[in-house]
């Protein structure tokens, strides 16, 4: 296995935490992935043992460029929000903290933007010009927004104030879970009015979907009606690792 070719991602959710070695020539996984559950009390001590549990589990990319991914903003290696997760993140240090845990260097970045690099490389917005608003439906609503291949990171249009709301708490999967919505409901009273809001604000030439429940897509997506095209990503749940591995590989210029 080439090093060169070869990167390791680590994905930081509010559910699971998880890992795999990636080939960056295809984007795909070289490994079965490790997954190991979020703790409850989700805090940066006991999320960076977890992280280093994951990255030695794969002695073989040992030299690869490792990229992780967390669900808040994050500033040059610096957790800036956590809505998700335990408080305690805002602030910390999350680059000198999983270096220190892994005993190698990282990149560390948004879990959309790192979705988001992924599709633009491997995925459904591959060589898509002009703009591209990737949102990733889970327990929030994730955002990236790529201009003709370049990411502008830490976008968080899932937080946009829409009838009053947080936009995330109405229209995430996370939001129908709770309120036990329909597809079909979740689409037409919640998704729609949510896109709509984003495409008159950025208009997008297009809108990847991703999260777990992208899967789904043909079940929500046919009852939107709006103006931009919009379609379901094709790495689903492998994109954040494979993203955060690539983001690594290819720090300063995804
Ligand atoms: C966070 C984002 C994150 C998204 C998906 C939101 O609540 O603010 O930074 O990308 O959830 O995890």
């Amino acid at each position: 296995m080439s090093q060169l070719s070869t990167g390791l991602g680590i994905d930081i959710g509010g559910s699971g935490i998880k890992g795999a070695p990636v080939d960056l020539t295809t984007g795909e996984f070289l490994r079965e992935r490790l997954k190991v559950l979020t703790p409850r009390h989700a805090d940066p001590a006991a999320v960076a043992e977890i992280v280093g549990e994951i990255a030695s589990h794969f002695p073989e990319a040992a030299k690869a460029p490792l990229g992780i991914t967390f669900p808040g903003v994050v500033q040059a290696g610096v957790v800036r929000t956590a809505a998700n997760l335990h408080k305690s993140w805002v602030g910390t240090d999350a680059r000198t903290l999983f270096t220190e845990a892994t005993g190698r260097p990282v990149r560390v970045l948004n879990d959309a933007d790192a979705a988001a690099v992924a599709e633009s490389r491997y995925g459904a917005a591959k060589g898509v010009p002009g703009v591209v608003l990737m949102t990733t439906l889970g327990t929030g609503i994730g955002s990236a927004l790529v201009v003709n291949g370049r990411l502008v990171p830490n976008t968080e249009f899932g937080h946009l104030e829409i009838d009053g709301h947080d936009a995330e708490s109405r229209a995430s999967s996370g939001a129908k879970e709770r309120e036990e919505l329909s597809y079909q409901e979740w689409a037409t009273d919640r998704l729609h009015r949510y896109y709509r809001v984003v495409e008159d604000l950025l208009w997008p030439d297009l809108i990847v979907v991703g999260g777990g429940v992208s899967r789904k897509a043909h079940k929500f997506l046919p009852h939107l009606d709006i103006r931009t095209p919009i379609v379901p990503a094709t790495l689903q749940n492998t994109a954040g690792i494979v993203g955060a591995a690539l983001a690594a590989a290819e720090a300063g210029t995804v």
